[in-house]
């Protein structure tokens, strides 16, 4: 057994985010928040997977902007540097060095299995070597901290699989050096749609980011895809983009007003639009301040990572010494 006494019998948690562009409300409901909520219940751990990232940013400045970003909306959305190890995941040699030494055990045909994989080059992407391993720098990434619980969204559920496989074969050939994570995906936050439905994702252009200004916002709100049924007529709440929405950011009872006029008729979908609007914009008007202040002081932020980085190489660090001393490395 894996167990952890310098964390005092607490669960571990921990989760990644890549900073391939600014954060959207996909990842803070299906990802980012449940971290933050957990931060009572266990030992976080909050990753900005850069690494992960150059399998699609190849702009050096994109992904130091990036990377700077997700630092800053991270803690602006409560990730609290006290309690939690926050940090970059190219700051911590062990990752790619255990990358390796679980893609001597990972069977080929496990990764060929990936959907996200397969999406990807569907979408045009080239289907470079890192890509295809991927799934496995994810892996390390979770086993180097022996996390308990990997709370994310329902897209990343295989990516979890394919770790706990990971980990089974690693403690097949050598023992039982590494443990086997669950994943925690939140039922009703497990997919978020974008504006046009589909889940939201960058890779289909369908997001929306979290901070954004009011007009932008706006507008993008405006252009979430609905179907043509007259401002008069009764619509159907039920699938609907907009509700799924709205849920996510206001309150029950104003969630059941917009069902009844949903059901009603006489409100056109504009009218809802603007309540979508006003419900996101208030949503994340309380964590602004703090992002301001953040945002000028990026010495601030770059010692917050710096801390998290140290904490973290020490705890990854024992772990690959485990690891490297399992298979005969040391
Ligand atoms: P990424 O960066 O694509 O997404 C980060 C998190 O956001 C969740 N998410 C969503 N949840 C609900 N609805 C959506 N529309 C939506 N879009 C994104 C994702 O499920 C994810 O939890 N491979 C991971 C990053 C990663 C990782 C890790 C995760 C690297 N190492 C270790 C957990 C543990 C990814 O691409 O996430």
């Amino acid at each position: 057994m894996i167990v952890h006494p310098q964390d005092g019998g607490m669960k571990r948690i921990l989760t990644g985010i890549q900073p391939s562009g600014a954060f959207h409300i996909g990842n803070y409901f299906g990802a980012m928040k449940p971290l933050i909520a957990m931060q009572d219940r266990g030992q976080v751990f909050a990753l900005i997977v850069d690494l992960h990232a150059l399998t699609t940013v190849r702009d050096a400045s994109a992904l130091r902007d990036f990377t700077r970003r997700a630092a800053i909306d991270f803690l602006a959305c409560g990730l609290d540097p006290e309690r939690s190890v926050f940090f970059r995941q190219s700051e911590v040699p062990a990752h790619s060095q255990l990358l390796w030494i679980l893609s001597v055990v990972t069977p080929m045909g496990l990764l060929e299995r990936a959907h996200a994989f397969k999406d990807k080059v569907a979408n045009g992407l080239s289907a470079s070597a890192g890509l295809f391993t991927y799934p496995v720098l994810q892996a390390a990434d979770i086993l180097l901290y022996d996390a308990d619980i990997v709370p994310v969204g329902k897209d990343q559920k295989q990516h979890l699989e394919i770790a706990r496989d990971i980990a089974v074969k690693m403690n097949e050939a050598y023992g039982e050096v590494l443990k086997l994570p669950d994943a925690e995906i939140t039922e009703n936050v497990a997919t978020i749609p974008g504006l046009d439905g589909r889940k939201m994702s960058k890779s289909y252009g369908n997001t929306i980011e979290l901070f954004m200004d009011e007009k932008p916002l706006r507008k993008k709100i405006m252009g979430i895809v609905t179907d043509s049924t007259p401002m008069e007529a009764p619509k159907d709440p039920e699938g609907s983009t907009l509700v799924e929405l709205y849920r996510l950011v206001a309150s029950p009872i104003d969630v059941e007003q917009m069902k009844a006029d949903f059901r009603a008729g006489g409100v056109g979908y504009g009218e809802f639009k603007q309540r979508l609007f006003e419900a996101i914009r208030d949503y994340f008007a309380p964590f602004r301040a703090y992002r301001e202040e953040l945002i000028r002081d990026p010495a601030k932020v770059d010692d917050i990572l710096r801390k998290g980085a140290e904490q973290a190489r020490e705890i990854a660090g024992a772990a690959y010494g485990r690891v490297e001393q399992a298979i005969g490395l040391r």
